[in-house]
């Protein structure tokens, strides 16, 4: 029998894996979210649609029409281009024209959901130690996306003294880090804030961007989830008002079905100048080839039927579960805890009082009262944030929000008088909540 004098590697400590490995964290907070599913549990910690207002019926008779038919099925089921599915690309160029965005099929690429889409433009626009401009708290999956380009953070702080009201107004200053190679941000209801750009700080943010030289990345997965006021024009159709079309444009938007239609068909797109989705498209050539073409069909069904009505379903429902929970903070909060009032999208960002380490909170919220919710440190690049916490509004019934924040109303009471104890707590990240 051939026996090896090799020793067996230690994969725990391998320095086989690339630097860039070193990015890819694991997650403390995954073990809680096991817990998830468990019925005695409230979970306000994913950013997670309620799956009982998916379109079930109509992707499943969209499913049947399309496998029914011999030329379709054999379409779907065949390698594909890049760019992704041509009717769906037409669909979402329709779309982005109704935002103010002129644009054709060029400027379209499908991608794996918008996670996707960031991680492809980390790995076109970002050398290890370049700089990214952006808002702090940001969405933890921009920062896990980027992360494993290696770069540095330059952040912004959105105004806390008026900033936790429906729209965010005093942003934007670049840090005093290195120039920023490229920009990104959430302009319509922040994951985790909540919180709108205004458009007069838009406009503001693309002075900022046309002086810096930089690309954008317009992260929109909430633009369609607008509950009350009006709407704001995205970046990109503002920017094209100053430079006339989309193919001279420096902002790259990235857009998503995942919270109006499904997030498990993992659909969303990225629009911008035909010179970057050109990019794009030899970037996901090497990656994956491309998306799932079933998935994109289905997805064009049922979005060319029935968007708006989709839209229109979602809308109330999800506004009286945001009205549901601000009503049971006031009610629950102690005095000296602040939240954000979102327009639209799927959270409420807590501000606790300095003391209060929302680490601490969460596990002591889940071991006393089955309550689970995000922690701030994970939605900023340098880990500061912990008397932060994210609240989902969207996956919970309306007596089950009440519950859920009187307990946690009673948790955070606890701590608001004495001061956290900082007992021996690893750092918690998360690794898995979108
Ligand atoms: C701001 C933001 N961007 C992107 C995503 C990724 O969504 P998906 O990949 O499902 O399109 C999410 C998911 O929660 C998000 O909150």
């Amino acid at each position: 029998m051939y026996t090896s004098s090799r020793a067996v590697i230690d994969w725990s400590r391998s320095s086989a894996f690339a630097h860039r490995a070193a990015g890819l964290e694991p997650s403390a907070i995954r073990e809680f979210l096991k817990l998830l599913g468990h019925p005695d549990i409230i979970s306000f910690a994913g950013g997670i649609p309620d799956p009982e207002l998916f379109p079930g019926k109509e992707l499943a008779q969209a499913v049947s029409r399309i496998m029914a038919d011999p030329a379709r099925r054999a379409g779907v089921l065949q390698y594909a281009v890049s760019e992704g599915y041509e009717p769906l690309r037409e669909w979402i160029a329709g779309y982005m024209s109704r935002l103010g965005v002129p644009c054709t099929t060029d400027n379209i690429a499908i991608t794996t959901g918008s996670q996707q889409g960031l991680d492809l433009l980390g790995k076109l626009f970002l050398d290890p130690g370049d700089a990214i401009l952006t808002t702090a708290p940001t969405y933890l999956g921009a920062l896990q996306a980027f992360s494993v380009y290696e770069p540095t953070y330059a952040t912004v702080t959105l105004p806390t003294e008026d900033g936790l009201g429906p729209t965010a107004d005093g942003i934007i200053t670049p840090g005093d880090a290195p120039p920023p190679a490229i920009a990104y941000v959430v302009p319509d209801f922040a994951n985790p804030s909540g919180e709108t750009v205004s458009l007069a700080n838009r406009e503001r943010f693309l002075d900022i961007l046309a002086a810096l030289d930089i690309p954008v990345i317009e992260d929109a997965a909430y633009q369609a989830l607008r509950f009350d006021g009006e709407p704001v024009p995205p970046l990109l159709a503002l920017d094209i008002e100053r430079v006339g079309d989309v193919d001279r444009s420096c902002v790259i938007y990235t857009g998503t079905f995942s919270k109006t239609i499904a997030p498990g068909l993992r659909v969303g797109w990225i629009c911008a100048a035909r010179d970057v989705v050109q990019k794009i498209v030899l970037a996901r050539q090497a990656a994956d080839l491309h998306g799932s073409t079933l998935d994109q069909a289905i997805v064009h069904e049922v979005v060319s039927a029935s968007f708006g009505k989709q839209v229109e379903k979602l809308l109330p429902v999800y506004r009286h579960r945001r009205d549901v929970m601000l009503d049971a903070l006031a009610r629950f909060m102690p005095p000296g805890v602040g939240w954000s009032r979102p327009e639209g999208g799927m959270f409420i960002w807590l501000t606790l009082p300095e003391h209060i380490d929302s680490n601490v909170l969460l596990r002591e919220s889940l071991e006393t009262k089955g309550v689970l919710f995000v922690p701030g440190p994970s939605f900023f690049p340098d880990g500061s944030g912990a008397h932060h916490i994210r609240l989902n509004y969207t996956r919970s019934d309306e007596a089950t929000i009440v519950t859920g924040i009187q307990r946690l109303g009673s948790v955070v009471g606890r701590h608001v008088h004495e001061p956290t104890r900082h007992v021996q707590q690893p750092q918690v990240t998360v690794g898995t909540t979108p």
